[in-house]
């Protein structure tokens, strides 16, 4: 049966609703119409497979609110189902249901530890925790028969997002990274096994918006770094919430040598269970700072630290100054630690003067450098 659900999906649109991926992340610039697309998703869903629970998300009420509870009351055609107000959901007369949820605290998603998600949808995925992600995602599970042609969306997840936020970071690595840009990669069995699949959009991708309100791209424009970038261009690599913003444009260049005028820093962040991070830098004559070699103390597993002693860091930092020339640039790091380490990593590490030293930049001075627009 043929319902006309007054929906004309924009080619970006149709490529998320024909997707054959089961862990979609849909878009990445502001505008393009990704909640529209969700609202409309969930929808032909709820029509396809009778019976079927779906839930979609936004991080807090007012936001789901505004974004979706309300269009969708006026969006979605009369006579499929009603909107029941205390529940919060839509029910439809083919036994399908599209819950309205959100979770603002970490400890909210444990409101939903007994739901059974047939279809998750989650907008905005980057203003979500990773493990706001991870655990409503161990809720996605079908207990009901899924018709053959279906059983390969359902269960599934999809999500719409903007970079930047506190998610961004997680949302990065398991689509954009770990694809490699627009595409499909099916994720490792230890990380869910489902068929990932990123969908980039710009807001050009939405041209019903663009003529109802042209001035919306130049208000994009307008907005400051990084977030014209996030919206503007759905560019990912940028750091949002984090005390620096990183631009590979503007902060990444080709190797070059060090030259022989330039003081020498290295700083330390000391970890035991959690990773330490060394980095060497020298400073040029604008004073900028450039990183010329790093050792990173993870196991490989995020987060995890090698476990190394003090003295045992103080060998891997005394080897690898020695490998790279520049034995007793160490030194300078070490005057805000507590003097047990200060005292152990000194004796074993330091046994040569730094080329030139004075004390570390702290983190106000650096963001100057890094932003002189500050
Ligand atoms: N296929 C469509 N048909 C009609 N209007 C649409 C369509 N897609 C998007 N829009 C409208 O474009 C505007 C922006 O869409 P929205 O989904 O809010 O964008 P995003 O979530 O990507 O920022 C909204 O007013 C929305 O209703
Ligand atoms: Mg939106």
């Amino acid at each position: 049966m043929e319902i006309d659900l007054g929906y004309t999906p924009q080619p970006k649109q149709q490529e998320l609703h024909a997707s054959p991926g089961n862990e979609i992340l849909f878009g990445g610039a502001a505008g393009p119409g990704k909640s529209h697309a969700l609202r409309f998703e969930a929808l032909i869903w709820a029509m396809r497979v009778p019976g079927i629970q779906v839930y979609l998300f936004r991080r807090t009420f007012p936001e789901l609110q505004k974004n979706h509870i309300l269009p969708s009351r006026s969006m979605y055609p009369d006579g499929l189902g009603e909107y029941k107000n205390g529940d919060r959901r839509w029910e439809f007369s083919n036994g399908s249901m599209i819950h309205f949820c959100h979770c603002q605290y970490d400890s909210d998603v444990f409101n939903y530890q007994g739901a059974e998600i047939d279809l998750l949808v989650i907008d905005e995925l980057t203003t979500f925790t990773e493990f706001q992600y991870d655990y409503l995602r161990s809720r996605v599970r079908s207990t009901r028969d899924i018709p053959s042609q279906y059983k390969h969306k359902i269960p599934g997840i999809i999500c719409a997002s903007n970079p930047g936020g506190m998610g961004h970071q997680f949302a990065k690595k398991r689509w954009v990274d770990f694809i490699g840009g627009a595409g499909l990669k099916r994720a490792p069995r230890p990380e869910g096994g489902m068929l990932r699949h990123y969908i980039p959009a710009l807001l050009s991708d939405n041209p019903i918006l663009n003529e109802r309100d042209p001035g919306y791209i130049d208000r994009l424009d307008a907005l400051p770094e990084p977030f014209r970038t996030a919206y503007k261009e759905g560019d990912w690599d940028i750091f949002m919430g984090q005390a620096f913003n990183f631009n590979r444009h503007q902060h990444v260049i080709k190797p070059m040598p060090v030259p022989e005028y330039a003081p020498l820093y290295m700083t330390f962040d000391w970890g035991y269970g959690a990773p330490f991070a060394i980095l060497w830098h020298w400073i040029d004559s604008d004073n900028r700072i450039h990183v010329f070699a790093e050792d990173y103390g993870w196991n490989g597993t995020p987060n995890q630290g090698l476990r190394l002693t003090d003295s045992q860091i103080a060998e891997r930092i005394n080897h690898r100054e020695e490998q790279l020339g520049i034995k007793g640039v160490a030194s300078s790091a070490w005057r805000g630690r507590t003097p047990l380490i200060r005292n152990r990593i000194t004796r074993a590490a330091v046994k040569a003067p730094a080329r030139q030293r004075s004390s570390p930049s702290t983190a106000s001075t650096l963001h100057r450098v890094i932003h002189p627009e500050f």
